[in-house]
């Protein structure tokens, strides 16, 4: 892989792909939504000078995908790996469900990344590796869903699976391989300090499997170990 971009890079996973990508020599045009509070990320692209380019990304912009776009340019990308997401607040369980909240949610989690590669698509599609990954959850299977509750952020994701089944589907005939991808239980400000995994464990398991996706895996939901997950 020669470029990538990435959504969400100024903290947690985001931040630590691309950590590990710029380590491996990889350009990476990464995406915060306040500039001035990327510190992290800023260092980051100072200590990567060249290889990797800080760029704004508000997911709740309607505008941000062609902004991203004017900046790019024709820039080939190997990878667009669609990140960023949130947990949401309250009023998603039985009984108080917040429509408005949960609506929100799904703007950013779901149907953010599809504009984003709407208006990527041309840039991934003229790469050399072609592949969009979509950051989901397990909390998104329908298949593994044993305990309900969540219902904003479950629903998001699981209209993010369909997203990447969707695109795998019609950019299928331009050689793109689309997946959905479960990071495991990782210990971030989402995840929280009780999850088993720690960032470095889901980063390199993921960018292993992206390493090695061809079109055979496109459509396909995939946890950071490599294991295939259910719908
Ligand atoms: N950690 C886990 O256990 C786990 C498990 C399954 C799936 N995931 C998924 O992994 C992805 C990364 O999560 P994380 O664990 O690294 O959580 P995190 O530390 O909370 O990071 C979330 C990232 O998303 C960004 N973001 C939120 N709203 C945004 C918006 N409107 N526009 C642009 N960026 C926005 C945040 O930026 P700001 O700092 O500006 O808010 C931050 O960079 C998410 O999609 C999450 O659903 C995580």
């Amino acid at each position: 892989m020669k470029t990538i971009l990435i959504t969400g890079a100024n903290r947690g996973l985001g931040l630590a792909h691309v950590r590990t990508f710029a380590s491996r020599g990889i350009h990476v045009f990464a995406t915060a939504r306040v500039l001035d509070e990327s510190i992290e990320l800023t260092q980051l692209a100072t200590l990567y000078a060249g290889l990797v380019d800080v760029l704004q990304y508000d997911a709740a912009d309607s505008e941000a995908p062609s902004r991203l776009k004017s900046i790019v340019g024709d820039t080939p990308l190997d990878l667009l790996f669609c990140n960023a997401g949130v947990m949401g607040e309250g009023g998603q369980s039985l009984g108080s469900i917040d429509v408005l909240g949960i609506l929100n949610i799904v703007r950013i989690n779901s149907l953010a990344p599809l504009k984003l590669v709407e208006a990527l698509t041309d840039n991934v599609a003229c790469s050399k590796r072609k592949l969009v990954a979509f950051q989901s959850s397990l909390m998104g299977s329908i298949g593994d869903n044993g305990s309900g509750g969540r219902y904003g952020y479950r629903i998001s994701k699981c209209a993010l699976n369909m997203v990447a089944k969707g695109v795998a589907n019609d950019l299928k005939s331009r050689g793109v391989i689309s997946v959905a991808l479960h990071p495991g239980w990782v210990k971030t400000r989402m995840g929280g300090q009780q999850a088993p995994l720690t960032l470095e464990q889901s980063v390199t398991g993921q960018q292993q499997i992206l390493d090695r996706l061809s079109l055979k895996d496109s459509g396909r939901f995939f946890n950071y170990d490599g294991k295939e997950l259910p719908w």
